[in-house]
């Protein structure tokens, strides 16, 4: 048995808006490069080993239909990538943080699942030797089980162009403070926004925008200034909802306590904490020191309320055989 555990990560520079595909191996390539940090206290945890039939748990419960077409098939996908027979699998996931919550947890889930479904379907000494030396391997097998997992086998920092990725050589402890706003499960799900997202007007100019954008935060990630990196994150989190706004359907993710939040902190001139969102209601914040106590206080005055969940970068998804 193998015992995996990844992480999710939250993007810097999002991936919305995906490039039409007619081959599998081609399947969730962004229309643009998009950079992340890997977290570490958010973990999906995939057991799995060789069983007589197909068996999957998610959170303790059998796996929902739709999740199960989508795991049957990853399995599929990774025995013909590796000219391997698809084995009959029992296989357990759960995470310690809320799931589908604007915490990216099909990132977390398609790195882990696609490590452990490998290693079972390798065994122990070909999964090791793949890892070791063609780690892009699995990292493109769980980019074609949902985009943004490519980028949670590694970090902090992840730069995900096409098929390839990059771990960007810096160090600097961050902080992600998420505040969910929300736990009801998203009316539309990412897979039809990046369908969406090309079709609004705002979206050429962005593609245009995106490359001097992505430069300037590598350089605030190397200087460690904060002070550069977040009106960086804001504009970039802002621009990807105008898009998701001005789509066609256009697309409304942001609650009213989100937006009252966002509105205050906008209002502060001096903060060294600064917001991002992904598809969802929940803000996460970006700091260099532990601001849960200050968010608190802002929430208070409002008079709004969020659950919290107090994150920081992380460096990739650990993994041990068991028998
Ligand atoms: O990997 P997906 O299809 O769930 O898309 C992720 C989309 C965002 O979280 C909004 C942005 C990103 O780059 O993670």
């Amino acid at each position: 048995m193998i015992k995996v555990i990844a992480s999710p990560n939250i993007a810097f520079i999002k991936y919305w808006g995906k490039k039409e595909f007619t081959q599998d191996q081609d399947r969730n390539i962004g229309l643009n490069p998009s950079l992340s940090m890997t977290l570490s206290r958010a973990q999906t945890t995939v057991t799995c080993r060789l069983s007589e039939t197909d068996h999957f748990l998610v959170n303790k419960a059998p796996v929902k239909e739709k999740d199960l077409i989508k795991l049957s098939d990853h399995i599929q996908r990774i025995a013909d990538f590796f000219q391997l027979p698809r084995k009959t699998l029992h296989i357990e996931s759960s995470n310690n943080f809320p799931t589908g919550t604007g915490i990216a947890s099909s990132a977390s889930a398609y790195a882990a699942l696609t490590l452990a479904i490998s290693a079972c379907l390798l065994g122990k000494e070909r999964f090791i030797e793949v890892y070791e030396n063609r780690l892009s391997d699995f990292i493109n097998l769980a980019r074609r089980g949902s985009g943004s997992a490519a980028r949670s086998l590694e970090g902090p920092f992840v730069y995900w162009n096409d098929k390839k990725t990059q771990v960007l050589p810096y160090q600097w402890k961050l902080y992600d403070t998420v505040l969910i706003f929300s736990s009801t499960e998203k009316k539309v799900s990412s897979t039809d926004g990046h369908k969406y997202a090309p079709l609004s007007p705002l979206f050429p100019e962005r593609l245009q925008k995106l490359e001097l954008r992505t430069q300037k935060l590598i350089q605030a990630l190397e200087k460690q200034n904060l002070h550069q990196l977040g009106p960086l994150l804001e504009e970039e989190a802002d621009e990807m909802h105008n898009v998701m706004r001005s789509s066609t359907p256009p697309i409304e993710y942001q609650s009213a306590e989100c937006r009252q939040f966002l509105s205050e902190i906008k209002k502060q001139a001096q903060r060294d904490f600064y917001y991002t969102l992904d598809a969802g209601p929940n803000v996460h914040i970006i700091s260099e020191k532990p601001v849960v106590e200050i968010l608190k206080k802002i929430m208070k005055d409002l008079d709004i309320s969020a659950e919290i969940w107090e994150d920081e970068q992380g460096y990739g998804p650990s993994w041990e055989f068991t028998n």
